[in-house]
């Protein structure tokens, strides 16, 4: 496959220094040599301290980020801080963002754009709800989801990476099969061969996440449009580590 296996691990609101400066330092033992693109998104107060510690095999992301530069957004980060303090990755449009702080497709559109414009990678989630899938519409979400982000990527596909996120795998310890995940993967890969190009098609990595683990992650791997993981839970923990060479 042209494209190389990518691993993300999200800690949501979860971890301090302590935590974190004992879990760099299981990472740094486990995930070793570059074979796997390794990131990690770490709450904003901590990116400082991370980007600190982490070996040069780990990227550094910030889990969410506002559409503008500077200004007057109490509480919101920007894409040129996160640049700033050497964190070239940022997580848009999680479920979390989107179901529990009512993110829309078009502010999450428009977080991309400006953070793509200004330097920063970007991994763009998508996913549909139980009830969306259970009534026969995960395709139409999926894919109106990522129509939505489409004008915002424009030529930056190289810098995206598609997560796909069944909002009922999250955190529930109910992860799509291989055989679903690798249908909605298919169906996303054919979108952006029809919508964007072969070229991109074939290069852009789409990513699974939701109750990803150890113990599932290999299976999950060999399906051949499932290109890495974005991992929740399993992230703050060792088995961490056998996520990132689950496809070795
Ligand atoms: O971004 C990660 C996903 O929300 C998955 O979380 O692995 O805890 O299910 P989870």
């Amino acid at each position: 496959s042209p494209r190389k296996f990518f691993v993300g691990g999200n800690w949501k609101m979860n971890g301090s220094k302590k935590e974190i400066e004992a879990l760099v330092d299981t990472l740094k033992k486990g995930v070793q040599g570059d074979a796997v693109e390794v990131v990690v998104g770490c709450p904003a107060i901590y990116l400082q301290h991370t980007a600190s510690i982490l070996p040069s095999n780990i990227a550094l992301s910030a889990q969410n980020c506002y559409k503008v530069s500077k200004g007057a957004f109490t509480g919101e980060i920007s894409p040129a801080m996160i640049k700033d303090i050497g964190a070239p990755w940022v997580i848009l449009g999680h479920s979390e963002r989107r179901n529990v702080f009512g993110e829309s497709d078009q502010l999450t559109a428009d977080k991309v754009g400006h953070a793509l414009s200004e330097g920063l990678k970007v991994i763009a989630c998508i996913g549909e709800k139980l009830e969306e899938r259970e009534a026969g519409k995960t395709e139409q979400v999926v894919l109106s989801q990522i129509s939505a982000l489409k004008p915002a990527i424009g030529q930056n596909w190289d810098k995206t990476v598609i997560a796909y996120e069944p909002v009922w795998a999250i955190g529930t310890g109910k992860t799509a099969s291989p055989e679903q995940a690798q249908e909605v993967h298919a169906i996303i890969r054919d979108w952006l061969k029809n919508e964007v190009s072969s070229a991109v098609s074939e290069s852009t990595r789409i990513i699974y996440g939701g109750s990803v683990t150890g113990a599932n992650a290999k299976d999950l791997a060999k399906k051949p449009d499932i290109d890495g993981f974005l991992v929740g839970g399993a992230s703050l923990k060792p088995e961490f580590v056998d996520i990132c060479n689950s496809n070795a």
